[in-house]
């Protein structure tokens, strides 16, 4: 029953406002995407409409059952807070945020507004409005490629207490990444990269329990890696974690409590993190790939040992790395990606296994202290 009323709901939405429907014939990338849907959706319509007859007035009956009435005048003010932008034309009063509206989801039981998910558009404009404050039951927040939303990201975000996933990326946001967002105690998805936010990544981020993927790429962020970030994950053996700082200017070590994170995926790279970061790696761990290349990191790796079963790429290029290279990555089977170019090691390069030597030619070993053998052109003496 609930499909063909949907489709009731899709005939007899107005026709002077942009909808749904009107926004379809726009060229963007995501309404190509739907025009397909849309002709499968008129097919069914046609059909439907045949055999049904639909009672416009129950219809609305319906509609203000599936919008709660606080969320949908948070969404109002959010848009009028944004500049009414043609992206957000579908969000108007006469309809229903849950069933009427892009870029808006809802809880299909409660009828609460639990996602927003804002992307690629020039002309939504302003800071992140205070008015998202009173979405109290959001869970998923997604701002990206919105080149026009600028100033800090706002208090009012610490007070989406149920918030899991928050998306601010390739924003004009600036200022620091707030202390608050670690009274944010549901977060498990953080991503902040690619916007113009400075200042050192707050401490408070290493009390949140369920937060397992951090990206903070792409910023003007300083300071340290928190000690104690992702201490507190519940169930570390289970949690597989992610973190993205890359394009900063962070320094200090790498924290060495990061023996203990599930890494699958690490990249530091270009900061000024210096020490040691022989952590991440050893025998048992589960990380996949790791980026550490140009940073100032100072290290012996002739005892690192790589986790062997699923390690597919590690860049260590542009560091101060000495030593040498540990002969177990000679048979890494699954290994794509080695590079320690621009090191200080020394010593003989592995003979790999021919299945795999084609993976590695002389720009991953080049520029070392006093490395040798193939595929360098300096013999071994
Ligand atoms: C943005 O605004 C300009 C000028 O009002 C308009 O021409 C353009 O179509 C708008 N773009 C989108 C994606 O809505
Ligand atoms: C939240 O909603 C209340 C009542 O509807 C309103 O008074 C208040 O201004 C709203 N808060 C924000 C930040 O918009
Ligand atoms: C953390 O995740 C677990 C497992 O998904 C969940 O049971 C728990 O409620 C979450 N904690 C918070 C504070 O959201
Ligand atoms: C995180 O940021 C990096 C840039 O370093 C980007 O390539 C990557 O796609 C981002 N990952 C996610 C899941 O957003
Ligand atoms: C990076 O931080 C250092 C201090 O840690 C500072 O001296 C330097 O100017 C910063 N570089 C950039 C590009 O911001
Ligand atoms: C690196 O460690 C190895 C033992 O694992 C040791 O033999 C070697 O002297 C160390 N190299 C440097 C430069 O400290
Ligand atoms: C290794 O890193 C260096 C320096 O960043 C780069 O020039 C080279 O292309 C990389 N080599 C491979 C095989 O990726």
């Amino acid at each position: 029953m609930a499909a063909p009323f949907a489709i009731c709901l899709f005939i007899s939405g107005g026709s002077s406002m942009p909808s749904k429907s009107q926004q379809i014939t726009e060229d963007s990338p995501r309404t190509t995407r739907m025009k397909n849907t849309t002709r499968a959706l008129f097919a069914l319509v046609l059909v439907v409409s045949s055999i049904l007859a639909c009672a416009p007035s129950a219809a609305a009956g319906e509609k203000k059952k599936r919008c709660h009435a606080g969320d949908k005048a948070a969404l109002l003010a959010l848009k009028a807070a944004l500049g009414n932008p043609y992206l957000l034309a579908s969000w108007t009063s006469d309809t229903s945020c849950c069933d009427d509206w892009y870029d808006v989801s809802c809880d299909g039981a409660t009828g609460r507004v639990i996602g927003i998910s804002l992307s690629q558009d020039d002309n939504v404009t302003g800071a992140i409005p205070a008015a998202i404050a009173n979405l109290t039951h959001l869970t998923s927040l997604t701002f990206h490629h919105l080149p026009g939303i600028t100033a800090p990201i706002p208090p009012a975000i610490a007070k989406l207490s149920g918030l899991s996933m928050l998306i601010i990326s390739w924003t004009g946001v600036s200022g620091p990444v707030p202390s608050f967002l670690g009274s944010l105690t549901s977060l498990t998805f953080l991503d902040l990269s690619f916007n113009s936010l400075s200042g050192s990544i707050p401490a408070s981020l290493a009390a949140l329990p369920n937060l397992s993927g951090i990206n903070l790429s792409r910023n003007r962020l300083s300071g340290p890696i928190p000690t104690g970030l992702f201490s507190q994950l519940l169930s570390p053996d289970q949690q597989q974690v992610y973190l993205w700082l890359s394009h900063n200017n962070l320094s200090g070590t790498i924290p060495t409590g990061f023996d203990a994170v599930r890494f699958e995926h690490v990249d530091v790279s270009r900061n000024a993190l210096s020490g040691d970061a022989s952590v991440l790696f050893g025998a048992g761990k589960a990380l996949q790939y790791a980026d550490l290349s140009r940073n100032a990191l100072s290290f012996n790796l002739s005892a690192l040992e790589l986790p062997e079963r699923q390690l597919v790429g590690v860049d260590m290029s542009h560091n101060a790395i000495y030593g040498g290279i540990p002969p177990q990555v000679a048979n890494m089977a699954g290994l794509q990606q080695f590079n320690v170019s621009y090191n200080r090691l020394c010593g003989q390069v592995p003979l790999f296994a021919a299945n795999i030597a084609a993976r590695f030619d002389v720009f991953s070993f080049q520029h070392n202290k006093c490395l040798c053998g193939t595929p360098l052109p300096t013999p071994c003496k």
